[in-house]
């Protein structure tokens, strides 16, 4: 996330200069990894900007802070606040926005669960993060790195020590020239992206890992089942094997940051005819046109963003949400 490219970031009720944004180099979620955290658009619609599914993200947040025992001192609600705030005061469209709760203050010692839990939330340019283009589809390296069990990592979480393992697969990925990685649960079945769930089609059917296979449950994920089902298509999730996903007919990708890309080649294994299949691109034109603002049947999924009140203050300014 770059710094530079946003203009003010929401701490504990504050909108902060982005260059004043900081906190203490000795913080436990530095050290340790403890930390959780929501990805979510923002997109430009015919009535204005709208945040997509912010409800649903705000609740994985804090029942992903929970389960890391840090209490939030924020309600849902004044956390969809708090994300709204700092999206009117940054007016960057389409954006990407992240929330993060984390302890900031100087603590060693990995079981502290005593310090302060703050709350930051960030609004910054929207970017592909397959690569501009990847809706023409991506390829994608079965990884050597497995998913960690949720015995040891629960994946139901969406926590910032996580990512130790998709960087660790995203990096190894990118060197053999893949734009994205795919990673395997501990028993060897299909699991998902380092930032994406997956999706593959076979004899008209729609299949995906379930939560047995350590994934994190999307939000993306729960859009294409719906929109998958509102169109007619069987959706079944289940523990899928390499071979499955190989001589699958279509696949694609499902999250917020890569919205849906589909699979053209896994492993030097192209799919179909190594082009965006037909029910790929079926379920992706519904899923476009709804964050456009275009499908009313889906309106409740895009939270509306009122401009901020001109003129802007020149100091921090006191948040509405304490
Ligand atoms: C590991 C992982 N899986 C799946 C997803 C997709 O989740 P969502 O659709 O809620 O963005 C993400 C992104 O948040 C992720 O980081």
């Amino acid at each position: 996330m770059m710094a530079a490219s946003t203009k003010k970031i929401w701490m504990d009720g504050r909108l902060v200069d982005s260059a004043n944004a900081t906190v203490h180099v000795l913080n436990h979620t530095l050290h340790y990894g403890v930390g959780v955290f929501e990805g979510i658009r923002c997109y430009g619609t015919p009535n204005g900007p709208a945040i997509f599914r912010v409800r649903e993200h705000v609740r994985r947040l804090v029942s992903s802070a929970r389960l890391y025992r840090m209490p939030l001192p924020y309600t849902e609600e004044q956390i969809v606040q708090a994300i709204v705030e700092t999206q009117a005061a940054n007016e960057i469209v389409p954006s990407y926005i992240r929330p993060i709760v984390y302890r900031g203050e100087p603590a060693l010692g990995v079981k502290n669960s005593k310090g302060k839990v703050s709350l930051a939330v960030a609004a910054i340019p929207a970017k592909k993060y397959l690569g501009e283009g990847s809706e023409a589809g991506v390829r994608a390296k079965i990884s050597p790195y497995r998913k960690p069990h949720s015995d040891a990592i629960p994946s139901f979480a969406k926590a910032d020590g996580n990512y130790l393992n998709s960087y660790l697969a995203g990096l190894d990925a990118a060197d053999d020239g893949y734009e994205e990685a795919i990673l395997l649960d501990q028993n060897g079945y299909v699991a998902e992206g380092t930032g994406e769930n997956i999706f593959l089609v076979r004899n008209g059917n729609v299949y995906t890992p379930g939560l047995e296979s350590d994934i994190l449950l999307g939000i993306t994920r729960d859009s294409v089942i719906q929109i998958a089902k509102d169109l007619g298509y069987t959706v079944v999730e289940k523990l899928l094997s390499v071979n499955e996903l190989l001589t699958a007919d279509e696949a694609f990708f499902s999250g917020t940051y890569a919205e849906i890309a589909p699979i053209r080649e896994i492993s030097h294994f192209t799919l179909g005819d190594g082009r965006p299949g037909p029910i790929t691109r079926d379920i992706m034109q519904v899923f476009y046109r709804i964050i456009k603002g275009e499908e009313p049947k889906y309106a409740a999924w895009m939270h509306a963003v009122a401009p901020m009140p001109r003129p802007v203050a020149r100091t921090p300014r006191r948040s509405t949400v304490a």
